[in-house]
């Protein structure tokens, strides 16, 4: 960001501290535009406190000038009531056409004139095109999660986009059913995610962390529950973990010879022999379902169901058993294990895919 903006930036910040905004904010500050973290978001935030300074300015405006209205007009009926009229009173009359023109007419386009033209800058400078971007991650809406694949390096994963820090990354987005919209308010704008077509934007943290995201498009009974996480790196650190997730894990096919008796060898022979592989994928393994996410290195995920839940195994034996009492109307069904045993040895199994 250049010191201009900067400047704007640090002057208008000021301005969220006033009023009920930023109470707004502190309820929730993992989905909020206004603690941008990253140059896109600055953009939209900027814009944003304009708009908010211009709106409160008119309406101070307006609710004066309405009370100065109401006073005169309660004094000029007083005065009617104690004098009769006379010629001030007509001469009066005149003036508020004129008033009319400036102020209903010349000074509400003077703003939205300058407002247009201020977020087409915006628009301009936040659009995709930011040719220097990297072109990092492919991200693909499904009802109702996030598939993330890093082409170039051959990753798969869903739910979690990671990128390095101080790097502008160019994220493409498309849909497989419905339109959705990618949205993580600390980093950037909206871009809607479009069955048939591909649509990109660029995304660059300032420092590392987990910023939150969300589907921003009405796409069905779990719209909502589409979320996803940002996990800005270190450089090294996002190479590493890049290299890390291009391979299997080493857990995923544990004992080929078939006496490996751990409770991981027999999760994944659970796992094998379930209806899961028909959804899911686990590099390593004969997995290869893509309907569902991508398990290769599900332990190392925050959440479970794009966001809703922690990513423990309690919160997972719940989800493999009933999923519809979690997220109503996901598309995974449930799962008939009846032996404890067996569920334990599945949950162990997920849980070694680091
Ligand atoms: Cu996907 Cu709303």
């Amino acid at each position: 960001m250049s010191q201009r903006p900067r400047r704007i930036l640090a002057a208008l910040s000021g301005l969220t501290a006033v009023g009920g905004v930023s109470a707004c904010a502190a309820g929730n500050d993992q989905q909020s535009i206004l603690n941008p973290a990253g140059e896109h978001a600055d953009g939209v935030y900027v814009l944003w406190l304009w708009l908010l300074g211009l709106g409160t300015a008119v309406w101070i405006a307006v609710v004066a000038i309405l009370v100065v209205a109401v006073m005169r007009r309660r004094r000029g009926s007083e005065d009617q009531t104690a004098e009769g009229s006379d010629g001030r009173a007509a001469a009066t009359r005149g003036r508020p056409v004129a008033a009319v023109a400036v102020a209903g007419a010349a000074v509400p386009a003077l703003i939205i004139t300058g407002v247009a033209a201020y977020a087409v800058i915006v628009q301009r400078d936040i659009d995709v095109s930011g040719d220097d971007a990297r072109p990092l991650v492919e991200v693909v809406g499904h009802q109702y999660w996030w598939e993330v694949v890093y082409p170039e390096e051959g990753v798969v994963s869903a739910n979690e986009i990671h990128l390095p820090v101080g790097e502008r990354v160019r994220v493409d987005v498309a849909s497989d059913d419905v339109i959705h919209s990618f949205w993580v308010p600390e980093l950037a704008g909206k871009i809607d995610m479009i069955p048939g077509t591909s649509n990109s934007l660029w995304l660059e943290a300032r420092e590392p962390g987990v910023y939150w995201g969300q589907c921003a498009e009405y796409c069905g009974a779990q719209h909502a529950r589409m979320r996803f996480v940002v996990v800005a790196h270190e450089p090294a650190e996002f190479d590493a973990w890049l290299a890390h997730n291009a391979q299997a894990p080493a857990a995923a096919d544990p004992g080929q010879d078939g006496d490996d008796e751990s409770l991981v060898a027999r999760g994944r022979d659970v796992f094998m022999s379930s209806s899961c592989v028909y959804c899911h994928a686990i590099d390593g393994t004969p997995a290869v379902g893509r309907e569902g996410p991508d398990l290769t290195h599900f332990a190392s995920r925050h959440t479970l169901a794009a966001g809703t839940r922690p990513n423990d195994a309690e919160n997972l034996s719940a989800w493999i058993l009933d999923p519809q009492s979690i997220k109503p109307g996901a598309l995974m069904p449930g799962t008939d294990i009846d032996d404890p045993e067996e569920l334990a040895a599945l949950i162990a199994y997920l849980e070694s895919l680091e």
